[in-house]
């Protein structure tokens, strides 16, 4: 059944209100709509009480803290960003076991979160973790999603308590509030980021050179393949050389896949038909900005057996 948006609102932010009293709460948003709506409801909830946290990881798409900032500038919201790329991708070095990097991800992303909490004096964190995070996480297909006790972290080690005041909700549902909050069309049409951002698009070890490259890509295929049909679109940089012919020699370059799906709630996915011309579009972009690239290939696989990302 469709959520009664303004009712939801009123409901939830008299709920966190009730659960904050004159606490703090700290709300880290990605630019991603689930937990932009949850910081919305909690700064409606208890003002500047609510703290809305960036975490600048390097892992980001090009001008994401910027644009984040611009959008909850509009809610009266003051975004605190944290630049703390170097931790990140001091964790992440040598790692190249998809896994591992999701490990490597969650732990240097908690203990930096566990920093801000302590940082800010927060009694709450409030999550934007919504039904199908929870639906995926019991099922063991991810373990990054943000729910904390599935995943073996007690957030009492952390002393403070969870407030996730969007877990009963779909994707659909939220979008409607983010558009009911007052939050600009960017943000309730965006399409869904996973937490650990380009750190998913890299097979094997990620750098800040290869993140640069993938950030490249990412931003080239947003660009150039639009459309409400699609659910994601992204590029991903292979841990392989192909061979190439540059200035008539053989060389050894980068391949990227490129990835478009459809999909309603990300449980099941399938590849969307991009017009030829398009895909060649995209192609020569690609080839023509990311440095050492000489092979595009174009994934054909729904969801199952293959996941949506690569790790
Ligand atoms: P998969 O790859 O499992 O992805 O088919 C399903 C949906 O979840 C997104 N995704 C994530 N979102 N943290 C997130 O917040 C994550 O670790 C994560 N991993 C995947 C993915 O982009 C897709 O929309």
């Amino acid at each position: 059944m469709a959520v009664n948006t303004a009712q939801f609102i009123k409901e939830k932010t008299e709920e966190l209100k009730q659960a904050i009293k004159d606490g703090r709460a700290l709300c880290a948003v990605s630019g991603g709509v689930d937990s932009m709506v949850a910081a919305c409801l909690a700064q409606r909830a208890v003002g500047e009480n609510a703290i809305v946290l960036f975490l600048d990881n390097g892992l980001m798409r090009a001008n994401e803290a910027s644009e984040v900032a611009e959008s909850l500038k509009k809610q009266k919201i003051d975004l605190q960003v944290w630049d703390v790329q170097k931790n990140f991708f001091e964790a992440l070095k040598g790692i190249v076991d998809p896994e591992d990097k999701r490990k490597a991800f969650r732990d240097i992303f908690y203990k930096t979160l566990g920093q801000a909490v302590r940082s800010y004096s927060a009694d709450f964190l409030i999550q934007g973790t919504i039904a199908a995070d929870i639906v995926e996480t019991q099922k063991g297909i991810k373990t990054q999603h943000n729910v904390l006790a599935q995943i073996g972290v007690n957030p009492a080690l952390f002393g403070l308590s969870i407030l996730e005041p969007l877990k009963t909700l779909f994707k659909d549902d939220v979008r409607k509030l983010a558009k009911a909050l007052g939050l600009p069309q960017k943000v309730y049409n965006r399409k869904p980021f996973p937490g650990p951002g380009l750190a998913t698009r890299i097979i094997g070890e990620v750098t800040p050179e290869r993140v640069e490259k993938i950030r490249l890509a990412t931003s080239i295929v947003e660009e150039t393949i639009t459309g409400e049909s699609i659910f994601q679109v992204f590029p991903v940089l292979l841990n392989d050389r192909a061979t190439g012919i540059v200035s008539e020699k053989r060389v050894l370059g980068e391949i990227i896949a490129l990835r478009a799906v459809e999909s309603k709630d990300a449980m099941k996915a399938s590849p969307c038909k991009i017009p030829w011309p398009k895909l060649e579009k995209v192609r020569d972009r690609l080839l023509k900005s990311i440095p050492g690239l000489v092979k595009v290939v174009y994934d054909i696989t729904p969801k199952p057996p293959s996941t949506i990302e690569y790790i």
